[in-house]
């Protein structure tokens, strides 16, 4: 099996969580399109979706879902989306897409996280895979000199996000304890989103692997 297909069975295993006449969360990137798509036999069966980025509002929207504002509901039953990286802890990487900010806060409402990957994800240690952080344009170059002083190698992306602010991926990060570097990193003044996902990590991982789907709770 090649990525996208094991993209594409983990996003057919995450259609099984869709309870009908609810309300879901959906992230942003290629595995979430595959979910997207997988969704088509029951869409009629959802009442809407509260999306995390332009994106995925637009291919939501092609397929007849109807896309709400999270700010008409008080929570999610369930959210869906994908990740750069992710560990044994359920600690995540995200933003590869240039999402992170929206998917963080669709995340903060929802009962449950469900992630879903190719095995190719699946790390012991977060950290190589370059760290997005989301920051108001002009604090790029504050947080940017930042970054190096701590001896890390920050690239500023030619990228806009949905948000209108610019995104930062540190390379040379060995992310050992997670929440403490989402916590102090979140905390810098012109940091919209760090892209650690550890204080609210999934709950549910879906692995497309060579075997199968693996489920780890
Ligand atoms: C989007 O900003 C990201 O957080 C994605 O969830 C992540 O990059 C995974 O994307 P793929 O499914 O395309 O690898």
């Amino acid at each position: 099996m090649n990525q996208n297909e094991l993209k594409k069975a983990v996003a057919q295993e995450a259609v099984k969580y869709v309870k009908p006449n609810s309300v879901l969360g959906v992230g942003t990137g290629s595995t979430v399109n595959c979910f997207i798509d997988a969704l088509a036999p029951i869409k009629d069966q959802i009442k809407a979706a509260v999306s995390s980025s332009e994106a995925t509002t637009a291919r939501l929207k092609d397929l007849g879902i109807k896309v709400i504002s999270l700010n008409d509901v008080d929570h999610l039953d369930i959210y869906i989306d994908g990740a750069d990286e992710i560990n044994e802890n359920m600690e995540m990487i995200k933003g590869g897409g240039g999402a992170l900010t929206r998917e963080k806060i669709v995340a903060s409402v929802s009962k449950q996280f469900i992630c879903i990957v190719d095995e190719s994800k699946v790390v012991k240690e977060l950290g190589r895979f370059p760290l997005p952080i989301e920051v108001i344009p002009m604090a790029k170059e504050s947080i940017f000199r930042k970054l190096k002083d701590l001896g890390f190698e920050p690239v500023h992306r030619d990228f806009t996000t949905d948000n209108g602010n610019c995104i930062i991926d540190v390379k040379g990060m060995n992310i050992t304890n997670a929440r403490e570097w989402e916590e102090k990193i979140n905390n810098w003044v012109g940091v919209v989103t760090v892209g650690i996902f550890a204080n609210r990590k999934a709950d549910v991982l879906l692995i497309g692997t060579e075997n199968g789907v693996k489920t780890v709770k």
